[in-house]
């Protein structure tokens, strides 16, 4: 198994009694209340799903990681990990501060060493993460409703947040004893923020031909609108796993984080995110973590030349689609066929199908894993019908 991203699994849990000491500072120290997703992000650092990183990055790391994709140490990274606050609220603060960080319902969860606070640019940092500053890109828009001033500093974890699917919860620490147990050597990880249609299944399989084991491990968190609801994913997921998988081949568990859409650069952060869960491989297939059309189809594929020394092997597949003159799913690697003979697996169609309650094809989607998703009154997030939402 390799080591995780700089060598080392990063643990910023407290133990009890530090713990209990930080809470009892309730009062005597200043507080920031952090958004849902902002407390996922200190979760993955406290458990080193995030490693190398130990807090929310300082205007050092920041500026390299969207000037050259790298952190200021050199290492690989594409995607800024920073806590954003009103300047109001950033006067009240200086380095070497200690702050307590809340969630909206007003609990302790960290505390945070201030190292830095500084400025950024939005356009800039958009630019350079998602290649545009166009604000209907679901990332981007984010990004410009994000506050104006940065803070960076290292945190502790004083209490874990709970959330609603902790049986599906391991932090790397324990995928990694866990993979260890089962005796595999190699494992590619799989990423996806959507509910599987054969597609998935066949790059999935298809990698499992030359690895001992797929690790599936869907993104919880917030997502746009139009995207499948968590819950609707993992039920998916577990009838596929059930039906259509040999136990001791695959083993799925999540990932809490938001979804950024930022296609190529995403891609890279999701491959070292899961080296830190142990994994060997990692499956990168079309337009990953992309959204309408803003990358390339493969530009997720040509991103990882940058980064030679990476220490995870992205596994890398052409789109999969439904020949029917082949019988069977294919890719333009296999199938000589036309166009015409082509199912295409587009998210879209297969969105507005279950959204009407039809049932895609089986072609298209395993009938355990439509009636599963279609037993589910609210399918999407938002309240917005596909049709509307990019990608
Ligand atoms: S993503 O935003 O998480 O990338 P999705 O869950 O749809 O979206 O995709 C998960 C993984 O499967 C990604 O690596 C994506 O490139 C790949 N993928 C999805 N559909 C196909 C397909 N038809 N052929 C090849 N790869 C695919």
């Amino acid at each position: 198994m390799h080591k995780p991203h700089g060598g080392k699994l990063i643990d910023r849990t407290l133990d009890a009694k530090s713990a209990a000491e930080w809470k009892d500072m309730e009062g005597k120290l200043p507080e920031i209340v952090l958004v849902h997703e902002k407390v996922q992000e200190v979760t993955n650092i406290a458990f080193g799903v995030f490693s190398p990183l130990e807090g929310f990055m300082d205007e050092a790391d920041y500026k390299s990681v969207i000037g050259r994709s790298r952190l200021a140490n050199d290492l690989a990274w594409t995607i800024p990990i920073v806590l954003d606050v009103d300047i109001k609220v950033s006067k009240d603060y200086t380095r070497g501060d200690n702050v307590l960080l809340k969630d909206v319902t007003g609990k302790i969860f960290a505390v945070l060493t201030v190292s830095d606070i500084y400025d950024y640019d939005k356009a800039e940092y958009s630019k350079n993460v998602f290649g545009t500053d166009d604000k209907t890109h679901p990332g981007v828009r984010k990004i410009f409703d994000m506050k104006d001033v940065l803070v960076g500093g290292k945190i502790d974890l004083i209490e874990e947040a709970e959330n609603d699917f902790s049986r599906y919860t391991l932090h790397p620490k324990e995928t990694r004893v866990l993979f260890k147990e089962k005796g595999w050597r190699d494992v590619a990880g799989f990423q996806t923020r959507n509910v599987p249609h054969l597609g998935h299944e066949f790059v999935q399989k298809t990698a499992l031909s030359f690895v001992d084991a797929v690790f599936i491990n869907p993104v919880i968190g917030r997502k746009k609108c139009g995207d499948f609801k968590d819950e609707v994913i993992l039920e998916a997921y577990e009838e596929l796993l059930k039906h259509y998988f040999l136990k001791e081949r695959v083993f799925m568990s999540i990932l809490l984080t938001e979804m950024r859409y930022a296609g190529p650069k995403e891609a890279v952060f999701h491959a070292i995110i899961r080296k830190n869960f142990g994994c060997t491989h990692f499956i990168v297939g079309r337009d990953h973590a992309g959204v309408g059309d803003y990358y390339g189809q493969f530009a997720a594929h040509d991103i990882f030349d940058q980064f030679p020394e990476i220490e995870i092997t992205p596994i890398f597949f052409r789109t999969f689609f439904y020949c029917r003159k082949c019988a069977s799913i294919a890719n333009d690697k296999t199938c000589p066929h036309n166009e015409a003979d082509k199912v295409v697996f587009k998210g879209t169609h297969i969105r507005n199908l279950l959204q009407k309650g039809d049932v895609p094809p089986e072609s298209m989607m395993r009938p355990e894993v439509t009636k599963v998703i279609l037993s589910h009154k609210d399918l999407f997030v938002g309240s917005s019908p596909p049709e509307a939402v990019v990608g």
